[in-house]
């Protein structure tokens, strides 16, 4: 594989979404490639399949046809297992709901998924967990539970959490999506600044314009396709 390989490339995307008469052509055709340390953002009214899109691409849903590629490997037709490596070994997620585990702390939320991968010994794990949670202002929170968290702070773990494992590909679904205005632009740039340390590429859905114009590249969407 080329150094130069691209981290995303996706040829043909078809995703069919429903039953019957229901059945939504959700996307249609999609070409799409993305390259290393660069960031990117999807903008597009509601609907138009902006997740089902980053679903895809996170090895979450399988397409109708077409195909993805990840790092240079064919991702779409492998099986679960090499699925499920590369998901822990290319990506991370930032969901507008941040999912973060509200009976265990700040610190247990990035530490679970980081010694679930086995790649580092604990004490090395924790010691990376603090730095990031540090890094993203949280020096004073580590052992605050997620419940005990504001939202703002609760989706900076999250963020945390995405970056923990220095994926190079992150994913990220309307993170500001549920922040003001204030917590929009500092969880914006926190993440920018932490993927360009590591090279990271993102691909952003968001429906703030100002964010969107900041990535290095725009992607507009609507009914299933790049316009
Ligand atoms: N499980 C489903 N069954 C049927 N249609 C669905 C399902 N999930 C999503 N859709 C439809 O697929 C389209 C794209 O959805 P989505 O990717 O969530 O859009 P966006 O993220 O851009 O708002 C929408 O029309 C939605 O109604
Ligand atoms: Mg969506």
């Amino acid at each position: 594989m080329p150094a130069s390989a691209p981290i995303v490339e996706v040829r043909r995307l078809n995703r069919y979404l429903g039953e019957g008469e229901g059945r939504v052509h959700v996307l249609r055709d999609i070409d799409l490639t993305l390259d290393a340390g660069q960031t990117y953002s999807i903008v597009g009214p509601s609907g138009c399949g902006k997740s089902t899109l980053l679903y895809l691409l996170g090895l979450l849903d399988l397409p109708d046809s077409g195909e993805i590629h990840l790092n240079g490997i064919r991702a779409d037709n492998a099986g679960e297992a090499e699925r499920t490596r590369l998901r822990g070994a290319l990506i991370g997620f930032v969901f507008q709901f941040h999912f973060l585990l509200a009976e265990f702390t700040a610190l247990e939320n990035i530490l679970l998924p980081l010694l679930r991968q086995r790649t580092i010994p604990e004490p090395e794990a924790r010691a990376w967990a603090e730095e990031v949670l540090c890094r993203v202002g949280l020096r004073d929170k580590l052992h605050r539970r997620g419940n005990q968290l504001s939202g703002g702070e609760q989706q900076r773990v999250a963020v945390a959490r995405a970056l923990a494992n220095k994926p190079p590909l992150l994913l990220a679904d309307e993170p500001t999506g549920n922040l003001d205005q204030a917590n929009s632009e500092a969880l914006f740039a926190l993440l920018h600044e932490l993927a360009a340390t590591h090279n990271q590429t993102i691909l952003l859905v968001t429906h703030n314009p100002d964010l969107a114009q900041r990535c290095h590249h725009t992607l507009p969407m609507r009914d299933g396709r790049f316009i």
